[in-house]
């Protein structure tokens, strides 16, 4: 009996040094695809510039990212979006990628110069559309549900350089033009429509932080030339909004019956616990929830901002006109999603925070993912993002909640890991990728037992891509790129997405038999043809 203990332990002994993973995962709830709702979308994420590369090629015309790309020191390692994945030549070979691990849907954006390489000021580029029509065509070929972002980051630089982009209510307009070319050339095929990928957090990073083009910023936020902080961020931010709900206005009344797909927007969502337990930290999560989640969402589902940013922004935050209320409210079919990290929320109305969160923009909340040196979960390669998969039940519960259960996406989910390791090794095998998936998705499953109108999960991201001030230096991808050859190569993720989507168990340790190049999960082919959302 006691040889028999002796030989048990040790043999859990050899399995955990051999799957430290699957040690740490052992009390996860074995999330399986069978848990989520029929019809239900798995897919992937990528976004144009991230991904394209092809930079000046087939008419393309220069757009803000490129030209901020090209200044030395705004990128790490001065990387840029010139050549990316070579998407633009490769989609092919991505779309085999996608069929390799069963997905039934794609989301990707829509190069805006590489349709309207000035804007409106100038033609439209019958090469842009070809290629997206390939692309779109191709997936649909495969059972392959393209859902489309118009607007993720890139701009035309003409528009920079006429107006300074969204910062003028001019592009509220420029943005419904190319917006309705999108719907006018690939309406027929396209069920899905998002019009913007996360306006508020590009609204933080351009002009709160001044990181991403125009780099706008104000002290105590950082030293940019030009910019304020405390101003700035709710113009542009109202200028998205009133573009996307234009959009959706002339969707609905002239493409929306005649095609039949639905649009939505994809926000940053967010989700926090309070630093102390105390009443202070946690009024500062419903704060912090405003001023992120529902800055956003309010006025596109209520048409107005939330009340706290009323009371804290004042006159700083713009008013809707009455006319204007009425496109904006209720201009949603569906909300999307991308969650990654919940933080820590620290009250700054009673006590002292560091300079900057003091101040209304930033709610009067301190947000961070640390508390007295411990993170809130497991540390990613962004050091604002940690693995806490508690955080998608609740941010699916609270838009559920605040928003009476409108269908909602997870437009993008997914992990980088820590920087220290960059061998490949390492990078391929890829277990904190995993373990990451497993537990968000069985997080989100228990959202959507709990009655969350949840229809889709994307993983951020298909490839490993443009990180954006990050460069190449972030690895999101399911599929490792050699940035040499730019070969793809499937990482132990990727195998695990694939399995896990054949409905296997989400046991990963008798993987070797898979392959990047194995097609055919056959239950997706007649759930990629179910009605748009
Ligand atoms: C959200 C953005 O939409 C995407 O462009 C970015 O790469 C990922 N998050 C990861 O940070």
């Amino acid at each position: 009996m006691q040889a028999r203990r002796i030989q048990f332990l040790f043999l859990s002994f050899l399995f955990l040094l051999k799957y430290p993973s699957r040690a740490r995962s052992l009390d996860d709830e074995d999330v399986k695809r069978s848990h989520f709702p029929d019809g239900f979308f798995f897919g992937t994420s990528t976004s144009s510039y991230q991904v394209e590369g092809a930079y000046m090629e087939d008419g393309k015309g220069l757009n803000n990212w490129d030209v901020f790309s090209h200044i030395p020191g705004n990128i790490k390692n001065n990387d840029n979006g010139d050549i990316a994945d070579n998407h633009y030549y490769r989609f092919l070979e991505d779309i085999e990628l996608m069929c390799s691990l069963g997905t039934n849907a794609y989301r990707f954006s829509i190069s805006w110069t590489r349709i309207l390489p000035r804007g409106k000021f100038g033609q439209v580029n019958p090469r842009g559309i070809m290629f997206y029509n390939k692309l779109i065509d191709n997936l649909l070929e495969r059972g392959i549900k393209p859902f489309v972002t118009i607007h993720h980051h890139d701009i035309p630089q003409e528009l920079v350089d006429r107006y300074g982009g969204w910062l003028s209510p001019l592009m509220q307009e420029d943005f419904v033009y190319f917006a309705e070319i999108c719907f006018k050339s690939f309406g027929d095929r396209i069920k899905n429509w998002i019009t913007m990928n996360e306006p508020n957090l590009l609204v933080d990073m351009s002009y709160i932080r001044g990181w991403y083009p125009p780099a706008h910023c104000s002290p105590p936020f950082g030293n940019c030339s030009a910019g304020n902080s405390d101003i700035e961020p709710p113009i542009a931010m109202h200028n998205m909004i009133l573009g996307h709900a234009k959009a959706v206005k002339l969707y609905r009344e002239l493409f929306q019956l005649k095609q039949g797909g639905s649009i939505g927007i994809v926000g940053f969502a967010e989700y926090f616990e309070p630093l102390r337990d105390n009443e202070f930290d946690r009024q500062a999560v419903s704060r912090a929830l405003a001023f992120t989640n529902a800055w956003l969402f309010d006025p596109l589902v209520y048409g107005d901002y939330p009340a706290e940013m009323r009371l804290y922004l004042g006159s700083a935050l713009p008013i809707f006109s009455p006319e204007e209320i009425n496109y904006v409210k209720g201009s949603l079919d569906f909300i999307g999603m991308n969650f990654y990290t919940s933080l820590y929320t620290k009250d700054c109305i009673h006590s002292a925070c560091i300079s900057g969160w003091d101040r209304p923009i930033r709610g009067f909340v301190y947000t961070t993912g640390e508390r007295d040196g411990e993170p809130i979960g497991g540390r990613c390669g962004n050091p604002r993002f940690f693995v806490v998969p508690e955080g998608m039940e609740k941010i699916v519960s609270y838009m559920k909640e605040r928003y009476s259960n409108m269908p909602m996406l997870v437009t993008e989910n997914g992990f980088s890991p820590p920087q220290q390791n960059d061998q490949v090794q390492a990078l391929l095998q890829d277990t904190n990728r995993v373990d990451f998936h497993k537990s968000y998705l069985a997080a989100l499953a228990r959202a959507i037992r709990n009655g969350a109108d949840v229809r889709g999960y994307f993983v951020w991201s298909l490839i490993d891509n443009f990180e954006w001030i990050d460069g190449y230096s972030q690895r999101f991808g399911l599929y490792y790129v050699d940035r040499r050859t730019l070969e793809r190569v499937p990482k132990l993720s990727a195998k695990w997405y694939k399995k896990f989507l054949a409905n296997g168990t989400t046991d990963h340790s008798n993987e070797e038999d898979l392959t990047t190049r194995s097609f055919g999960n056959t239950i997706l082919g007649s759930e990629a043809s179910k009605a748009a959302i």
